[in-house]
């Protein structure tokens, strides 16, 4: 449904009509505004977030570019948040066994296209919520409030091949006539929707180094590598509390890769917008990049890399 325009309101439209516009990978047009290429339904629900969402000093609010461990961050802060409520330990009947994480955690643009009037207000406290949108186009409560940020990105060789697989999943056919090697040019020279993914990091690397009581910064590859220590300090900047060493391993294993891809509700169900929820769940590795990127291919991205993250203290 994130692909379609269908439902578009007139001012969509009219500020559409304004808009640089190409034919990328995976959708016949998108369009650039603030600097980031965007599907048309996508485009409506920032400009609706941007307009309507009033952030509360409480509030929660994970930030990924897609195929970045969004699934797993919202899986991971949701049962820490939620640890007394819904203990893992005792559960066999915890919400994530029996739901996708992506419904538990609403996608700000995503509901904001789906249900415009969608009333964010009745979420209970502290409220839970995921975008991408990049940092300067976050709406504008977001930046003034004391609410809390969590980014997590990840290596963007892996982050590519991980939408190419998804996408090709999503849309064989408008997928099939788009060589790889095209598109590894259009996501390196950021005309890719949701890009540029590089802008997109840095922003937010630096927003987390000036303040880091705000924005706090994750990779994917440490939670991969340490994910209980990593929970630990998401923990601690969100001002959860004491956690008992035994929560963090429940946690852990109740949203790892094998525990959460091998539930019925994550190989057999859909999303209301009729998303298989079985799309994001795949191989969940680090490198695993090596099987579908040829060397010139991993070459042309690394030396995009040195080029943008040159300088910034951010190494892939
Ligand atoms: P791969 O395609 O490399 O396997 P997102 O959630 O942002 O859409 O990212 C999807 C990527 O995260 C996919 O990567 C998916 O397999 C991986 N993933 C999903 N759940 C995960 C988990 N619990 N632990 C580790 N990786 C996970």
């Amino acid at each position: 449904a994130y692909l379609g325009d269908e439902d578009l309101t007139q001012e969509t439209r009219d500020l559409i009509s304004s808009l640089a516009k190409e034919k990328g990978w995976l959708v016949s047009e998108m369009y650039q505004y603030q600097g980031r290429w965007h599907t048309q339904a996508l485009l409506q629900g920032i400009l609706i977030c941007q307009k309507r969402f009033e952030a509360k000093d409480s509030d929660i609010i994970l930030v990924t570019n897609p195929k970045s461990g969004t699934t797993w961050l919202k899986a991971l802060v949701y049962a820490l948040l939620n640890r007394h409520k819904f203990p893992v330990s005792s559960s066999g009947n915890h919400p994530l066994l029996v739901t996708n994480p992506h419904l538990l955690v609403p996608f700000l643009e995503g509901v904001y296209y789906e249900s415009p009037d969608f009333a964010f207000s009745g979420l209970p406290s502290p409220r839970l919520m995921n975008t991408h949108i990049s940092h300067p186009s976050l709406p504008e409560s977001v930046k003034s409030s004391s609410c809390k940020i969590v980014y997590c990105c990840r290596n963007p060789k892996d982050m590519f091949v991980s939408l190419w697989h998804f996408g090709k999943k999503l849309a064989p056919e408008e997928t099939a006539a788009y060589p790889i090697e095209k598109a590894v040019k259009a996501f390196c020279e950021g005309k890719f929707i949701g890009g540029p993914f590089w802008d997109h990091i840095l922003e937010y690397w630096y927003a987390s180094r000036e303040n880091p009581n705000k924005v706090l910064f994750v990779t994917y590859e440490d939670l991969k590598k340490q994910t209980g220590a990593e929970m630990k300090r998401i923990a601690e900047f969100l001002g959860c509390g004491f956690i008992e060493e035994g929560e963090v391993r429940d946690i852990v294993k109740l949203c790892s890769f094998e525990s959460l891809s091998n539930l019925e509700v994550n190989r057999q169900g859909k999303l209301p917008n009729g998303m298989e929820t079985k799309t994001f769940f795949r191989k969940g590795e680090i490198g695993g990049w090596r099987d579908t990127l040829s060397e010139s291919l991993a070459a042309e991205i690394d030396r995009t890399i040195e080029e943008k993250f040159h300088g910034s203290g951010l190494i892939f």
